[in-house]
């Protein structure tokens, strides 16, 4: 039967009611590094290293002090920087693209999939020159790429493969984690990630054993063996408090993505058919971890809808209303509009719904019902 629909308030992430239920656990996790001091790195960021190379499947977790570090130390230990070209998406949070100016190379931008709103492997291949060094592609809204045919270009081409998994903690991807299939994964731990931290925090994974040492020499001054600085280093460690909240929270991560899963599939249910809009592809493997849910509307009705839903307490969000490589930062790159037409349109009807584990079932039926009522009364420009 259907809920009664009491107006509420929905926010697009309630962090509050995640860490509420595991309080008792992580404020011991805490207590046990702040009654030894062990602020910087330590043993709570090694068990929590140790978890986490073992739950993506990898030999090596290194713990940073955020996911932009994460993907600037990886590509910089895979040798990439100035004079090189990195092939990523021009549909994404900021950092991707920093990382690799970071390192002084250039971003090379490709547009999307229609469907998965991913890098499009297909123009990969055709964007590939003799500078190209790397190919970093994005799990988007917790989505794995497809990653088999660009593996199989970076291997043809020599190329490294970093996958940016910022969004896509235990996210499968032919039933191996992403972050596990490149040479190097990274990964945010930003507080609103699927595993977030209590502040700023990163990491890098990998099987690859020189790569690890580099990433773990970089991150700490480039100390090899105390005051023995090999090259240029950052302080770039991961703190104690992070490594023993995430070493708790990491426990529920399954857990919190199925949760997003029904979520996903439920929102999916109840929005089926409502005019005016595109719902997130389904997930056959059902693989999807859900960072965000994430439909498109008409372009001129996007603003309206969120106003409205906004009204009736609904939160919403647009990831990303501008692509990166229209960014001022980016303009002396040269790229025109035109340049990414499925990028450009997505980018400019994209809305996140709320989205998160602890949503209940109320909330759900609350949110489609404010969503279709709210189309419905609206006009599409096309109509
Ligand atoms: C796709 C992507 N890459 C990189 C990052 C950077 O992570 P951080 O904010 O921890 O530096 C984020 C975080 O928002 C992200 O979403």
């Amino acid at each position: 039967m259907q809920p009664t629909l009491a107006p509420q308030n929905v926010p697009l992430l309630d962090l509050n009611a995640q860490n509420g239920s595991i309080q008792n656990e992580w404020s011991a996790a805490i207590e046990t590094v702040t009654s030894k001091s062990q602020f910087a790195l330590g043993p709570a960021v090694r068990r929590f290293e140790q978890s986490f190379a073992d739950y993506v499947g990898v030999d090596h977790a290194i713990g940073v002090n955020n996911g932009t570090s994460a993907l600037q130390l990886a590509l910089q230990a895979c040798d990439v920087g100035p004079g090189d070209e990195v092939i990523t998406t021009p549909h994404t949070w900021i950092s991707t693209s920093w990382a690799i100016s970071y390192v002084g190379a250039k971003p090379v931008y490709v547009d999307i999939d229609p469907t998965t709103y991913n890098i499009n492997p297909e123009l990969v291949a055709a964007a590939i020159t003799p500078k190209t060094k790397a190919i970093l592609p994005v799990h988007l809204y917790g989505q794995a790429c497809d990653l088999e045919p660009l593996l199989s270009l970076a291997e043809q081409h020599g190329l490294t493969l970093i996958e940016d998994a910022a969004q896509a903690h235990g996210a499968y991807y032919q039933g191996k984690r992403v972050g596990s299939h490149g040479r190097v994964g990274c990964f945010s731990f930003y507080p609103g990630k699927n595993l977030g931290a209590f502040g700023e925090a990163g990491g890098v994974v990998t099987s690859d054993q020189a790569v690890a040492d580099r990433v773990r020499r970089l991150r700490d001054h480039a100390q090899d063996g105390r005051h023995n600085h090999v090259e240029i280093g950052y302080n770039a460690r991961m703190e104690g408090i992070q490594g023993a909240v995430l070493d708790v929270k990491l426990r529920y991560l399954d857990e919190w993505n199925a949760a997003r899963r029904r979520h996903a599939a439920r929102l999916r249910e109840l929005l089926e058919g409502a005019a005016g809009l595109q719902l997130p592809a389904v997930d056959s493997a059902d693989s999807h971890v859900w960072h965000l849910f994430v439909v498109l509307v008409d372009g001129q009705l996007r603003t309206t809808l969120r106003e409205d839903l906004a009204n009736r307490g609904v939160a919403t969000g647009v990831h990303y209303p501008t692509l990166v490589p229209f960014q001022p930062a980016y303009a002396h790159l040269g790229y025109q509009r035109g340049d990414f037409p499925v990028a450009e349109s997505v980018a400019s009807r994209c809305v996140s719904l709320p989205m998160y584990s602890e949503l209940t079932d109320e909330q759900l039926w609350y949110v489609a019902a404010q969503v279709r009522d709210c189309l419905g009364g609206a006009k599409s420009a096309a109509a």
